[in-house]
């Protein structure tokens, strides 16, 4: 049964170490890596760590600080950051805050570690891994904004429970939001829209982008990634959501 993996996506099984039996359906590696990203994983990665979030170096679910990742900086969250165009930019643009970026595929977390030796930015840390663990060890109300951007969109109805909207997801990140935290997400699928209406509000954020013409209009400090580059290039038109915990 655990060869296939959708009948194993809603159970709560444990991994044998303790770890909840979280599938993962995406990639957490291409088939190569430059030598020079080798490098930025192999010298630069661990020095971005926000601290132990994996189940491996964290078993008991220790809190992170997260006053200490930055110094006391406000802490925003990327979640998916590819191959981190987005990050960076607001890392640049933003330099009183502290962003801690998530991303499990390797290959995107080794692009934006070549960004972040070019840019010389000194506030991201970087969670090589998902979004779940990340949010284990994350205290309540600690974090003050938050970007999903073109998560992946998972078109066939019966893959509809593993896109991110889902309340898997979205009540640890509703847990972890400070009061009155922006939670923004971009997407190119008309399907995924309908779905983050159902499903953000469910977890109790608010809507605040008015419909339906306010989606199309991004945020003034949008930083195009590459799946937004790659929607255009294509035809499909970018929908831009801001949803706000309850303050
Ligand atoms: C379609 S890509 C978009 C990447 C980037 N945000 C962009 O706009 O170019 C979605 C990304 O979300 C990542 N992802 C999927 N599930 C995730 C999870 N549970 N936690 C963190 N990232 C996840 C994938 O590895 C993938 O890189």
């Amino acid at each position: 049964m655990q060869d296939d993996p959708d009948q194993t996506a809603d159970t709560d099984d444990r991994h044998p170490s303790g770890a909840p039996w979280r599938n993962f359906y995406g990639r957490f590696r291409g088939k190569t890596i430059r030598a020079s990203q080798q490098d930025y994983l192999e010298n630069d990665l661990d020095a971005l760590s926000p601290g132990p979030v994996g189940w491996d170096v964290n078993p008991d679910r220790k809190a992170l600080d997260p006053a200490a990742i930055f110094g006391g900086k406000p802490v925003w969250l990327e979640i998916g950051f590819g191959g981190g165009e987005h990050l960076i930019g607001m890392a640049q643009r933003y330099p009183e805050v502290g962003i801690v970026g998530c991303e499990p595929f390797i290959n995107g977390v080794a692009m934006l570690l070549g960004k972040i030796r070019r840019a010389g930015v000194a506030n991201l840390a970087v969670h090589p891994g998902d979004a779940r663990d990340l949010f284990d060890v994350l205290p309540d109300g600690c974090v003050h904004k938050a970007f999903l951007n073109y998560p992946d969109p998972w078109f066939k109805n019966r893959h509809h429970r593993r896109r991110f909207v889902t309340q898997e997801h979205l009540i640890p990140l509703f847990r972890v939001l400070a009061p009155g935290a922006e939670f923004r997400v971009a997407t190119d699928i008309p399907d995924y829209v309908r779905q983050t209406l159902a499903e953000v509000p469910k977890a109790g954020f608010v809507l605040e982008t008015p419909l339906p013409t306010g989606m199309a209009e991004p945020w003034d400090d949008w930083v195009r990634t590459r799946y937004e580059q790659k929607a255009l290039r294509e035809g499909r038109y970018p929908h831009y959501l801001t949803f706000r915990k309850p303050g």
